[in-house]
């Protein structure tokens, strides 16, 4: 085996003593190849979700708190069933980034969805020359915004800056119709729709205000054109969404995912297990109550919790652990030891802010209790908030009624028994 020297010739080696080709707690997004081997559960919302489909529902949200697995069960339902493949074309998903501008982002939307047609083989000779008329401008478009964008052009979308004016200009109205006129090709020739995954719409990545704005500007689309859009963010966004005027009343049903259980979590760690050893005979490194704990931990984020068990993991590895399974009184050291360093590296008004968080429970920076513990103002602590709540395993937002209210995540969790 070629390896990159001395040191990871040795991880390897230790890897192998285990019985595992690779670290097994696997802990990014699932993706095609191993996705069946790895998915557990969520039977019922994939049940939903092709009902969503069937019933022509042309846009709606899966819905889930922070790394409670909405990407990967997205994949699940878009590769599960030869019935999606008979009647849909899915594109890559989207995203939409902070400065995203409109026609940044009907260009991605117009790559993505030409992307996924270039596999499809029984388009007509016309159609396919159509489509790669559309890919050229959409090429040539993107590359100017990007030469765009590193002189600082980029932004004036609506204003001619240097980089238009080499070519017609390609207005968002003809990235509207030639998407239009892509969906009409689609219904026609493959008689199928094209699904449009927009994903990580969890407020601390993207501009929720612009996504509702963006998502709106393919409402006609939706209406008219073939298209199906599926909004994948945090709980309530199917609510923040519709509530501008342009796409109020045209969402169906959410699909909400909630927390994976205990025993579905163990499921899957059994499944990773088993997938990441190179024969039968592999050694468990942790014990059931590990998982437990981790699992409590975790409020559901479970990547957190694969995340978490990684590099518990690779401590072990790094440091020559004797192979063998190892239970709860031996982790949470390792455990602890771990986050400390995430938490001890805060400045010092946030660390009290999440003790006292952790301490007093959920609470919003109105609240006079949490004004009081912190000897703070309202204003000053909600900025506090806002700066920790960016990292999920910190802190977590959470709406409750018409406030917002904060509760630790599973860092500062995690640190229970220890002295914050
Ligand atoms: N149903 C599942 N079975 C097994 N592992 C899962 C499942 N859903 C998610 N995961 C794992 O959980 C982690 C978070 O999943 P992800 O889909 O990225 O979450 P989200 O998009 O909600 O933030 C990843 O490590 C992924 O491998
Ligand atoms: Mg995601």
């Amino acid at each position: 085996m070629k390896s990159n020297g001395h040191h990871v010739a040795k991880a390897d080696d230790i890897l192998n003593q285990w019985g595992f080709v690779s670290n097994p707690y696997y802990d990014h997004e699932l993706l095609p190849d191993i996705l069946f081997e790895l998915f557990v559960n969520r039977e019922a919302s994939i049940g939903e979700f092709y009902k969503s489909i069937k019933l022509n529902t042309s846009i709606f949200c899966i819905e889930g708190d922070y790394g409670v697995g909405k990407s990967s069960f997205f994949r699940r339902c878009a590769l599960g069933q030869e019935q999606l493949d008979k009647s849909s074309i899915i594109t890559n998903k989207i995203t939409i980034t902070k400065d995203a501008a409109e026609t940044s982002f009907f260009l991605t939307v117009l790559s993505a969805v030409i992307n996924s047609l270039k596999v499809v083989s029984n388009l007509s000779q016309k159609s396919k020359d159509k489509l790669t008329e559309i890919e050229n401008v959409v090429t040539i478009q993107r590359q100017q915004s990007t030469a765009g964008s590193i002189y600082g052009f980029i932004g004036h979308t609506r204003t001619s800056g240097k980089s238009e004016q080499h070519s017609p200009k390609y207005t968002n109205l003809n990235m509207l119709s030639d998407l239009s006129e892509i969906g009409e090709i689609c219904k026609v020739e493959l008689d199928k729709k094209i699904i449009l995954p927009i994903d990580d719409l969890e407020s601390e990545k993207c501009d929720l205000d612009q996504a509702i704005y963006l998502v709106g500007l393919l409402r006609d689309l939706i209406f008219t054109d073939n298209y199906v859009v599926i909004c994948i963010g945090e709980p309530g966004l199917r609510e923040k969404l519709s509530s501008s005027g342009r796409t109020r009343s045209i969402f169906g049903e959410s699909i909400i995912l909630s927390e994976l259980s205990v025993d579905d979590f163990i499921q899957a760690i059994d499944k990773r297990l088993k997938y990441f050893g190179n024969n039968s005979s592999y050694i468990p490194p942790f014990d059931e109550d590990v998982y437990k704990k981790v699992h409590e931990y975790s409020y559901g984020d479970i990547r957190w919790a694969f995340n978490t068990l990684n590099r518990i993991f690779e401590v072990l590895i790094r440091k020559n652990y004797i192979v063998r399974t190892y239970g709860i009184s031996h982790v949470l050291p390792l455990l602890h030891e771990i986050e400390y360093k995430a938490f001890s590296s805060l400045e010092s008004n946030e660390q009290k802010l999440l003790s006292i968080l952790f301490k007093l429970g959920p609470l919003s920076p109105s609240d006079n209790e949490l004004q009081d513990a912190m000897g703070s103002d309202r204003a000053t602590i909600q900025k506090l908030v806002q700066k920790l709540s960016e990292d999920s395993s910190l802190l977590r937002k959470k709406k409750v009624s018409r406030k917002f209210i904060y509760e630790v995540g599973p860092i500062v969790k995690s640190l229970e028994s220890s002295k914050i």
